[in-house]
């Protein structure tokens, strides 16, 4: 196939003077980079005076994370961001990062992963024990503190203060949106102006520095993340990694693994009050383990009770298809690279979006309705098309390296919280889906009853109390 010109990619209609497609990005973001898999596979928009090229096909997101993993790395738009993170796994490239990923790969091993299960499981079950009966939770902020002291304990073997995970919790939005606002800056120096958003971005990242503190203190045993950081060593050096290396890939750890798991629940619990169906599917099932059922308490989970809950896997599978955290990922082409039919040039910026690759008609059948029995292709069969259509952590050399971390937390929590306590609609309430690095669901709340020996309970039974 001959290669066309980058001037050949076609552009996204809609183009204002000055600020290009800024106002329909932030206005509508979902929305917008939805609508350009109609306008074709590869799309240019321009972001003030800035080009970026949005990769919407999923066969060239796959060729992009795969085949041109070596010739376009994250670059660019990441780099204003490494003085806030260091340089941890997702900022590192190339034979560092391959180094690194080597030595931290051992802490999220299958049987590092099942030596987690019982300590996700204490931690949410002490979390569900401050609930009771009738009470409303705002379901994104428990879930968001409950992600956080998962990763403190199981990773780290360490344990937070109270008032840090709260100021955490507090502080992501503005981690958030300086993340992003800094890496759509029209120029990477205004990243550094002391606007009000960096300045909030600025007093996020010493809360998250705060919570590394705690984090990385002391030795905590054995076999944690932090035990292997510890014990690594720099292949260029062979001196053990410094404070500040350690320290990164804590960072980095806390950044990637909570508010993408935390978001994913808030979700779950979003689709299980609105499908009743469902829900008691999900019971039934979680019925049936040892030790289950409404009279009991339920036994303690081990990695292969996970592997008896075939249905709650496809739910979780559905929710990260429908609500892929992760909206809007970059590449940086390092130099002329071909992506399918085009040519792109060295320095083009190339944007994708899991979420609406997973959201596009053309791949996935009616994509908005949410159907855990739809079969995904990496479940088996399908051709290639669908099964690069759904990529929740990825693919390629940066592909999620807590992936399976996430499927087990994400079924531990799920069936930890439900084998409790119901979860109730309240009226009113629904999740809004806000979109800045993530597709957060905000404002839900759901009020709790309590399972009891006489079976779940019934809506009457919790008499909301906000
Ligand atoms: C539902 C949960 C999660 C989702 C959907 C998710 C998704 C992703 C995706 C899409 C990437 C690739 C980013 C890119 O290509 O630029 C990624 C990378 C990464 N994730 Fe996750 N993630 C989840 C949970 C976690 C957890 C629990 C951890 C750690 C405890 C984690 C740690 C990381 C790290 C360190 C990277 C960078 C890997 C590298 O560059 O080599 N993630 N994740």
């Amino acid at each position: 196939m001959p290669h066309h010109d980058h001037r050949s990619i076609p552009c996204a209609p809609g183009r204002v003077p000055v600020l290009g497609h800024a106002t329909a990005l932030l206005s509508d973001p979902l929305g917008f980079i939805g609508s350009l898999s109609r306008v074709g596979a590869v799309v240019r928009i321009r972001l003030g005076f800035r080009t970026v090229c949005v990769v919407t096909d999923p066969a060239l997101v796959h060729t992009l994370l795969v085949g041109l993993a070596h010739d376009c790395p994250r670059g660019a738009v990441q780099s204003t961001l490494r003085t806030a993170f260091g340089d941890g796994l997702l900022m590192s490239e190339g034979i560092a990062h391959r180094d690194r990923r080597r030595s931290l790969q051992p802490a999220f091993a299958a049987e590092r992963v099942a030596a987690y299960v019982p300590v996700i499981e204490q931690v949410t079950r002490e979390r569900v024990a401050r609930w009771h009966h009738g009470q409303v939770i705002d379901v994104a902020r428990e879930m968001n503190h409950l992600a956080l002291e998962i990763v403190t304990r199981a990773l780290f073997g360490a344990r937070l203060r109270a008032d840090s995970t709260v100021a955490f919790h507090r502080a992501l939005p503005d981690l958030v949106k300086g993340q992003i606002v800094q890496s759509l800056y029209p120029h990477p120096l205004l990243g550094r102006l002391p606007l009000p958003v960096n300045r909030r971005f600025d007093a996020a990242v010493r809360v998250l520095n705060h919570v590394v503190d705690q984090a990385v203190r002391g030795d905590h045993g054995e076999g944690t993340l932090l035990s292997l950081l510890r014990s690594a060593t720099d292949p260029s050096t062979g001196e053990p990694l410094d404070e500040a290396a350690v320290r990164s890939e804590a960072i980095t750890m806390f950044g990637a693994g909570t508010e993408t798991v935390s978001t994913t629940l808030t979700w779950f619990f979003h689709e299980l009050l609105r499908h009743p169906g469902v829900y008691e599917r999900v019971m039934a099932e979680l019925d049936e383990l040892p030790g289950g059922g409404p009279a009991k308490d339920g036994g303690a989970l081990t990695a292969g009770d996970l592997e008896r809950l075939p249905y709650t896997g496809r739910v979780l599978r559905e929710v990260t298809r429908l609500h892929a955290p992760n909206a809007f990922l970059m590449r940086t082409a390092a130099k002329d690279v071909a992506l399918g039919p085009y040519r792109i040039p060295a320095g083009t910026e190339l944007l994708y979006s899991l979420t609406a690759v997973h959201r596009d008609p053309a791949h996935h059948r009616d994509p908005l309705r949410f159907d855990p029995d739809r079969r995904h292709a990496d479940a088996g069969g399908g051709g290639a098309v669908e099964r690069h259509a759904f990529l929740p952590f990825g693919a390629g050399k940066h592909k999620c390296i807590g992936e399976s971390f996430a499927w087990a937390e994400l079924a531990v929590v799920a069936a930890t919280v439900l084998r409790a306590w119901q979860p109730l609609p309240v009226a009113g309430s629904r999740a809004r889906e806000v979109v800045w690095t993530t597709v957060q669901a905000q404002g839900l709340s759901m009020a709790l009853a309590a399972r009891t020996p006489r079976g779940p309970a019934t809506p009457e039974a919790a008499e909301a109390t906000p």
